[in-house]
C-alpha cells in the first residue's frame, strides 16, 4: 500500500541542491554534499555527456558508502528546477601566469548565461558563487538575477582563513581544529588576514609563544597568494579539494540553519562604508541566508588595507559596466 501524502501531516523531502560546472570543483562538491547526507545533487555542465558520467559514477558510489542521495547529470538547465541551494563554478580556471582578473572577460559572458538561467528554473534557490574572479563575478550574478542579497553569497573568505589556518598549524604544530582565522576584503592578492582576530583556543595569534611579527607577515603573505601556490604547482589548473569543503560547510549551514559565521562575499550596502560592493566580510549564514554582516571596529591599517582591496573589486566592476554587462 502506498501512504497517502494527503492525510494532512507535514512531509519532509530532501533538498536539492544544483551544481552549476561539473569540472573538478564541481565533481567534489557533489561528491562532499553526497558523504554528507545533504540532498539530492543535480550537476550541470555544457560539456555533452561529462555532468551525466561524474554523477552516474558518483551515484553509484553511494551505495558502497550507503548514503541516500540522488545524483543526476544533465546539459539541460530545465532540470535544476526547483533547487533549494545552486553552487556556481561554471566557467575557465586559472593558468599559470593568470591572474584572477584576467578571468574577467571569459568568465562574465558565462556568468550571465548562468544568472538568466537559475533566475528561470530556480528562482528561490540561495546561490553560491565560487567562479573566479570571485568578487565581481557574484556581483554580476546578483544584478542580472536580480535576487535578494540575503541569497546571493560568493565563497572565497573560508577557503582563505582555511589557508591561513593551515599555515598557522603547520607553524604551530597545533591542530587546526584549535584554530580559528579571519580574512575580509576581495578574494585576491589585496586581501585582508586579520592576525589580532585570529586565534589558537582563544589565544589571539600575536600573543601565542613563540610567534614573532616576521613568522605573522610571511604567513599572511603566504595566505593571500594561496591560489596562485596551488596554480604553479598543478600547472594545469587551480585548486579544487579546499574550495569544494568551503562551499559544502556553507551549504550546510544555510541548510542546517546552523547560524555560523563566514568570512564570505556579500553585498554590502553601507557596511564597512562599502555602497553596493560584494566583497568579504564576516557573515552569519543561516536557513535564510545571509542573515547578518558582521561589522567589526578595525584600526586604520587594517581600514586602508580593505579599502585597497575594495578598489581593486570595484575595478572590475566597473570593467564589467563598460563591457556592458551590468
Ligand atoms: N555553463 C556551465 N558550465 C560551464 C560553462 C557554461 N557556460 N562554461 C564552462 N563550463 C564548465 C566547464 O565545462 C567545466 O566543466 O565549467 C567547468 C569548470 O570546471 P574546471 O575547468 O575543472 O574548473 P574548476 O577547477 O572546477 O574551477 C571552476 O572556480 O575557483 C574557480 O577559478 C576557478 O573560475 C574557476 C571555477
Amino acid at each position: 500500500m502506498e501512504i497517502s501524502k494527503e492525510q494532512g501531516f507535514n512531509t519532509f523531502r530532501r533538498a536539492k541542491i544544483a551544481m552549476i560546472g561539473a569540472g573538478m570543483i564541481g565533481g567534489n562538491l557533489a561528491l562532499m554534499a553526497a558523504q554528507k547526507n545533504l540532498g539530492d545533487i543535480v550537476l550541470f555542465d555544457v560539456v555533452e555527456s561529462l555532468p551525466q558520467g561524474k554523477a552516474l559514477d558518483l551515484y553509484e558510489s553511494t551505495a558502497v558508502d550507503g548514503l541516500n542521495s540522488v545524483i543526476t547529470g544533465t546539459n539541460n538547465y530545465k532540470d535544476i528546477s526547483g533547487a533549494d541551494i545552486v553552487i556556481i563554478t561554471a566557467g575557465i580556471a586559472r593558468k599559470p601566469g593568470m591572474s584572477r582578473d584576467d578571468l574577467l572577460n571569459t568568465n562574465a559572458g558565462i556568468m550571465k548565461t548562468v544568472a538568466e538561467n537559475v533566475k528561470k528554473y530556480a528562482s528561490e534557490a540561495f546561490v553560491i558563487v565560487i567562479s573566479n574572479p570571485l568578487d565581481a563575478m557574484v556581483y554580476l550574478f546578483q544584478k542580472v538575477s536580480g535576487f535578494k542579497r540575503e541569497r546571493v553569497i560568493g565563497m572565497a573568505g573560508v577557503l582563505d582563513a582555511a589557508r591561513f589556518r593551515t599555515f598557522i598549524s603547520m607553524e604551530t604544530g597545533i591542530s587546526v581544529e584549535d584554530i580559528n582565522a579571519f580574512v575580509l576584503g576581495g578574494h585576491g592578492d589585496t586581501m585582508v588576514p586579520l592576525s589580532r582576530y585570529s586565534t589558537l583556543a582563544g589565544i589571539p595569534l600575536p600573543d601565542f609563544p613563540g610567534m614573532t611579527p616576521e613568522k605573522i607577515a610571511a604567513m599572511e603573505d603566504r595566505t593571500r597568494k594561496g591560489g596562485g601556490e596551488i596554480v604553479a604547482l598543478l600547472k594545469t589548473g587551480s585548486a579544487f579539494y579546499a574550495p569544494a569543503a568551503s562551499a559544502i560547510a556553507m551549504t550546510e549551514s544555510i541548510i542546517h540553519d546552523k547560524k555560523r559565521i563566514f568570512p564570505a562575499a556579500a553585498l554590502c550596502k553601507g557596511e564597512y562604508g562599502f555602497n553596493d560592493l560584494f566583497i568579504g566580510v564576516p557573515v552569519v549564514l543561516g536557513g535564510r541566508g545571509v542573515e547578518k554582516i558582521i561589522e567589526v571596529k578595525l584600526t586604520e591599517s587594517e581600514q586602508a588595507a580593505l579599502k585597497e582591496s575594495a578598489s581593486s573589486v570595484e575595478e572590475l566592476v566597473e570593467v564589467l559596466g563598460k563591457m556592458g554587462y551590468v
